[in-house]
């Protein structure tokens, strides 16, 4: 096929088969839902791991349920992140800031003391109405050259723009690239953060895949990205949050502006990891992960235990569904998220439940589908009294944590 990104051909490295959109959660068991390939391929010329078969937005945000959930490690980045901002200047009292996908506005609310103006732009009509809800003025629409325009006629330049794990979304980053470019001060900076290819590679992170994540950005994809648009990378910041991930900033190509060392330390070792033996590598996992996790279902439930999954996750459906778990072998699926609870997993077909409900009928396994938020989850249910259940943690290797 051919590379979205510099448009020169790519080769396969892994099939997980065909799978439901990840977030599109049945309201009823009975509910039909069509499955669609999930392939991840590779582009070595700019280095651009892609998915094969890219959904209509339509198919994957009509009903959208992810709501950023309250978390402390979410917190702690923010506070982590914010800092970064504010220290290198890309951030400032004088700064109007627009997020794209900024969801229910939580990172807005974070920044809001720190700069001039805040304005959120995001597709999902529920979540947009509920970050205006909470007082932070949300657009409700895709983000794109036309949206960019409309923005920058009515609020002005952004000196600021911000996208939190919402560039890998969209089929194509030139057109979110020609929207930055056009709504972005002279002087202004983009800051893109995105799950980070070399973390997903290097943690065997195979269900980082899905249909929502069209790309999974390197240095490399993302520098030619920008480049194409008449931006250029100028810093990075690396962060462990969603299982390790990468902060972009760019500016406009024509201000000739320096580039800090980061770019060049980072690229280095990204391309010792970004390499046919690696990514083969990495295709091997998904199999083995298969067969390790089947097995160790299998055991568990041959003792007469139980399992839930903690984290109705987008991750945890492509693992679910590819390993081929569903609501026989797993219980329940426990999940903090209000407009989550009482509907089911799409092809796992397993019932979603609250944490307090999890919490009082507690199963002798977790099966951490959350596994980003590892210690967070551990913590609190050890701090809520649940010394029994164990966490089965599937990434970066399976194992069992007691
Ligand atoms: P994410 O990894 O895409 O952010 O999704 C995390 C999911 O896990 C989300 O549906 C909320 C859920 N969750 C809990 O149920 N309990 C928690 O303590 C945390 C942090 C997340």
């Amino acid at each position: 096929m051919t590379c979205r990104i510099c448009n020169n051909s790519t080769y396969m490295v892994l099939d997980l088969g065909s799978t439901p959109p990840a977030n599109s959660f049945l309201s009823s068991i009975e509910d039909k839902i069509e499955n669609f390939p999930l392939v991840l391929e590779y582009c070595s010329s700019c280095s651009n791991l892609q998915l094969r078969d890219c959904l209509d937005s339509d198919k994957l945000y009509k009903n959208y349920y992810y709501v950023t959930p309250k978390s402390q490690t979410l917190d702690s980045h923010y506070s982590f992140f914010t800092n970064f901002l504010l220290a290198k200047n890309y951030l400032n009292s004088e700064s109007s800031v627009v997020e794209v996908g900024s969801n229910i506005g939580d990172f807005l609310q974070h920044i809001k003391p720190y700069v001039r103006s805040i304005i959120g732009i995001d597709p999902a009509e529920n979540i947009a109405a509920k970050a205006n809800s909470l007082g932070i003025e949300t657009i409700c629409d895709f983000f794109s050259t036309a949206a960019a325009d409309n923005i920058k006629k009515k609020y002005g330049s952004a000196d600021t723009i911000i996208a939190r794990h919402c560039f890998a979304h969209n089929a194509s980053p030139h057109d979110l690239l020609q929207g930055v470019k056009l709504l972005m001060a002279p002087d202004g900076h983009v800051i893109i953060e995105n799950a980070y290819a070399v973390n997903t590679i290097e943690g065997n992170e195979i269900d980082q895949i899905y249909h929502e994540h069209m790309f999974y950005y390197s240095i490399q994809s993302m520098s030619k990205a920008l480049e194409l648009n008449g931006l250029v990378l100028v810093d990075l910041f690396i962060s462990q949050v969603h299982g390790g991930s990468i902060s972009f900033v760019a500016t406009h190509a024509e201000n000739n502006p320096t580039v800090l060392d980061s770019v060049a330390d980072y690229l280095s070792y990204e391309k010792t990891v970004l390499t046919k033996s690696k990514l083969l590598d990495f295709a091997s996992s998904a199999s083995k992960i298969k067969i390790e996790l089947n097995a160790l279902v299998k055991n568990i439930l041959n003792e007469g235990k139980t399992i839930y999954s903690y984290g109705a996750t987008a991750k945890g459906n492509t693992l679910l569904n590819f390993i081929g778990l569903n609501n026989e072998s797993i219980t329940y699926c426990v999940d903090s998220t209000e407009i989550k609870q009482g509907k089911f997993l799409p092809g796992s077909k397993i019932k979603i439940i609250n944490e307090e409900e999890g919490l009082n009928n507690p199963p002798d396994y977790f099966l951490l589908t959350a596994w980003n938020y590892r210690d967070e989850i551990i913590s609190k249910t050890r701090e809520s009294g649940n010394y029994s259940s164990a966490f089965i943690v599937p990434f970066p290797e399976l194992k069992i944590m007691r």
